[in-house]
């Protein structure tokens, strides 16, 4: 049990832990390259730990050197064997959905599952696509759910306009295509998080981008390197939601990815009224990295949707947070794919905000949420979701009496040092 009582005036310089969704990408594109890719602060959270459990399962050979630095020992796609055992994500999207672009078109069979969110995830939009490419892929529901199980063959690349703005769905396709014959190209409804391209083309692969759509040829090799990987601004987020929920604070996170597909949260911040400071440092990998520092200030609600919500999907539940401290309606529509993240966002946000008094509705496609209320402590529950566990968590700073937090262990997921640092806000 997670407990947060209010929060007192702060002004820190932190760090926060490495990138989940760079650090997935470190290990897959390791294990797929010829040669060693060397990965420093890499995301010692349990999602990335699954990543590199698949990777040892399918014969890669992988090192850790303390709990952020490993190295892995590519020897392209033919250093790729079938596992002996099933393929264990547990609560991990990012790793399933990655590495079943992988699987397609390594010549094995291989079985893919995860814990109960995970089975309860949409799996067919990149089942459906991948067996366009000749995929040969069953599992529960038709293949709609994992377990999946897929028997890999050749592949045939494809055009694929996506329906929904997804970065899994995108890289999925992706990895596929440098194994198909011919080009792969995929096309979105609105740009999601880029970081797949960006390693890639660190990695030597040839990528062709335009019109909202990106496309690889089939039959590249890619070359092992060394990776840094940036703090993460969605851990990061929660920690500038901090210094706007507690009046007088301020607090900079170092060295934080600040690639522009993950910054809308800041865009937001600031469109509410916070002080925002961004200078940018250095690129790693391919990754733009920097200094940021955000500062309260009064908050006006704001409405947020279109090409805004890929580029902070992540951060509507601590949004949500905050906009109960902000003077007027907040607004956030097209964000459906909330309903489909690690638990229901749309409803899990809603439940706990008005476990501690928070005016909250519920709309088919985002929330709507009336502000300022003040905020009363209370019993919640994380319902086994990371970042409801830190949103809820990080709520408790602004409330009246203490916030207590069932399931926070679902918090090493992302970011396992939390309770340590929000200790120190406290
Ligand atoms: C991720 C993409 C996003 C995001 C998830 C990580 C990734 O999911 O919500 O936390 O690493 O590619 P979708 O691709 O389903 O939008």
């Amino acid at each position: 049990m997670l407990r947060v009582g209010r929060g007192k005036a702060f002004n820190k310089v932190l760090r926060v832990p490495g990138d989940k969704s760079i650090s997935h990408r470190a290990v897959m594109l390791g294990a797929i390259a010829d040669g060693t890719t060397r990965i420093e602060n890499f995301l010692p959270g349990d999602d990335c730990h699954h990543t590199i459990e698949c990777f040892q399962r399918l014969g890669v050979k992988i090192e850790r050197e303390g709990a952020t630095t490993l190295t892995v020992h590519g020897k392209g796609w033919k250093g790729l064997r079938e596992p002996d055992q099933c393929l264990d994500v547990g609560n991990s999207g990012t790793t399933i959905r990655l590495l079943l672009g992988i699987l397609a078109g390594s010549p094995f069979f291989s079985t893919v599952y995860g814990d109960a969110s995970i089975a309860r995830r949409p799996m067919a939009r990149v089942v459906e696509p991948l067996r366009r490419m000749g995929a040969r892929i069953d599992g529960r529901a038709g293949g709609r759910f994992a377990p999946l199980a897929v028997r890999g063959g050749e592949l045939k690349g494809i055009e694929y306009h996506s329906p929904v703005a997804s970065a899994q769905v995108k890289s999925c396709l992706l990895l596929a295509g440098l194994r198909a014959e011919g080009w792969t190209k995929v096309k979105e409804p609105h740009p999601s998080r880029d970081h797949t391209e960006r390693m890639l083309k660190a990695f030597g692969a040839e990528l062709s981008l335009g019109e909202g759509a990106v496309s690889v040829r089939g039959g590249q090799s890619l070359a092992g390197r060394h990776v840094r990987v940036p703090g993460d601004i969605s851990s990061a987020a929660f920690l500038f939601a901090a210094a706007l929920l507690v009046p007088g604070s301020r607090v900079t996170i170092r060295d934080v990815g600040i690639n522009p597909t993950r910054t809308g949260i800041l865009d937001v911040f600031r469109s509410m009224g916070a002080e925002v400071t961004v200078t940018p440092t250095d690129q790693w990998c391919g990754e733009p990295v920097g200094d940021v520092t955000v500062a309260g200030g009064p908050l006006r609600g704001v409405e947020v949707g279109g090409d805004l919500i890929p580029r902070l999907i992540d951060e509507i539940p601590v949004l949500a947070v905050v906009a109960t401290q902000a003077e007027g309606r907040t607004v956030i529509r097209d964000a459906a794919e909330l309903k489909v993240k690690e638990s229901n966002r749309i409803a899990t946000v809603a439940e706990e905000l008005r476990k501690m008094g928070a005016q909250v509705d519920e709309t088919s496609d985002g929330l709507i949420i009336e502000g300022p209320t003040s905020l009363q402590g209370a019993l919640l529950d994380s319902h086994g979701d990371h970042r409801i566990g830190m949103a809820m968590a990080v709520a408790g700073l602004a409330s009246e009496g203490e916030v207590r937090v069932k399931g926070a262990e679902a918090i090493s997921v992302s970011f396992p040092n939390f309770a340590e640092i929000l200790k120190e806000l406290e």
